[in-house]
């Protein structure tokens, strides 16, 4: 009896406790500590990625194994399979397109897997109404071993832009003792001096809390080491996905229009989670305001991936121009509510069952820092149904591992 009521008790405190504000804004203004000035507080971001980036990357599905046939193959289906209109634009080719640097230092691009060269992979793209990305790293080697940018850093910016790259990716293997900041700000400037706008998204996997310095330096930064296609727990150096989840999280308030979060790019598609647990994945990440990068091979894919990639609505979350990421307001064990403001002054809820049996799940309109008497619209974004106005919470079953997500609207 007495366990009963302290178990009671702590829940309501630990409820209470995680209970916190929804809006970034709260907690920037009573923390100004733990945000750090830029080294360089006159810095300006480049002005892209106003909403989280979205497209698609090689690494997930094909790792090393790249070459321009994959790349062709990509970007066609994307332009014709309805990701491009649901708003994947980034087609980026991960590690190893790289070849040597010719006799001035420019890097050339391995000639065996792309003979054609990237200029023309690069026009073969945008003449898709797709923008090009590629990836290189800021120590002598990328992870994959082949050149990296350091000491090449104008060089190879100039380079980019010539073949008409939009997006960088920037590693960082074999960096030594290289202090991060400095090698960011500096491939950053390089970018920006070759004249073309390039998104940079920045891979250094949170050494050194990228959060704290890099909103002026680059749109986008990995908060965690790799992602693996699992549902949980460390491997290596790689994560399931409900582990970068924990890792990502707490970091919200450092997110925004032009610099976001990045808890490495999606797993939805290859085949070592359930369709719910994919669908959990996908909604987390639109609830994070996360990059949204495809990581599978979209031009074979499944149906019922291809309607997880493509729900609209959960996009939509994703891509709300208020630009807040959302987070955890409620854990009671396996059972979590999550809230996202959304521009329109409402929220997307996200109910989660972490736990092995179905559960139902209330979130609280106090929780969610709403009046508990206003009347709220309820959509369900897995459903697509309209579920009418409902006041004070909304609750529902959930699977486990799955979730629940609607989008409460004034
Ligand atoms: C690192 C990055 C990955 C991928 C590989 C390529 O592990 O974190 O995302 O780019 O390198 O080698």
């Amino acid at each position: 009896m007495f366990k009963n009521t302290l178990t009671k008790v702590a829940g309501l405190a630990l409820l209470l406790l995680t209970a916190r504000p929804v809006l970034a804004q709260e907690v920037l203004d009573t923390d100004p500590n733990t945000l750090a000035p830029s080294k360089d507080p006159k810095r300006t971001a480049n002005g892209l990625a106003q909403t989280p980036p979205m497209g698609w990357n090689s690494w997930n599905k094909f790792a090393c194994n790249v070459n321009e046939q994959t790349i062709r193959a990509t970007a066609d289906a994307i332009a014709s399979n309805g990701m491009k209109q649901a708003g994947y634009q980034y087609v980026v080719i991960d590690d190893c397109w790289h070849g040597p640097r010719d006799v001035n230092g420019f890097i050339t691009e391995d000639k065996t897997r792309f003979p054609s060269g990237l200029k023309a992979l690069g026009d073969y793209v945008h003449a898709k109404g797709l923008k090009f990305g590629i990836y290189s790293d800021a120590g002598t080697k990328t992870c994959g071993g082949r050149p990296g940018s350091q000491g090449h850093e104008y060089q190879d910016a100039v380079q980019y832009a010539r073949w008409g790259v939009d997006y960088l990716k920037y590693d960082w293997c074999s960096t030594g003792v290289r202090n991060a900041e400095e090698a960011y700000a500096l491939m950053s400037d390089a970018l920006r001096a070759s004249g073309r706008p390039i998104l940079f998204s920045m891979c250094e996997w949170g050494n050194s809390k990228p959060w704290l310095w890099a909103s002026k330096i680059g749109n986008m930064w990995r908060t965690t080491g790799d992602i693996t296609d699992k549902w949980k727990g460390k491997y290596n150096y790689s994560w399931g996905v409900s582990s970068i989840v924990d890792m990502n999280e707490p970091l919200w308030p450092y997110a925004g229009p032009g610099h976001w979060n990045d808890p490495d790019m999606l797993e939805v598609g290859n085949g070592g989670l359930s369709d719910v647990e994919y669908r959990a994945h996908f909604s987390l990440w639109a609830m994070m305001a996360s990059p949204l990068i495809a990581g599978n091979d979209v031009a074979a894919m499944s149906s019922a991936t291809r309607d997880i990639l493509l729900n609209r609505d959960v996009i939509a979350v994703d891509q709300d121009a208020l630009g807040v990421q959302g987070h955890r307001v409620v854990r009671n064990g396996d059972l979590e509510v999550w809230a996202k403001p959304m521009a329109d002054g409402g929220r997307a809820v996200l109910l989660w069952n972490r736990g092995e049996a179905p559960a139902r799940i209330a979130a609280d309109w106090a929780a969610l820092s709403l009046p508990r008497k206003v009347r709220m619209q309820v959509r369900d974004l897995w459903a697509h149904k309209d579920l009418g106005r409902r006041a004070g919470s909304y609750e529902a079953e959930v699977a486990p591992h799955g979730v629940v997500m609607v989008r409460l609207t004034p």
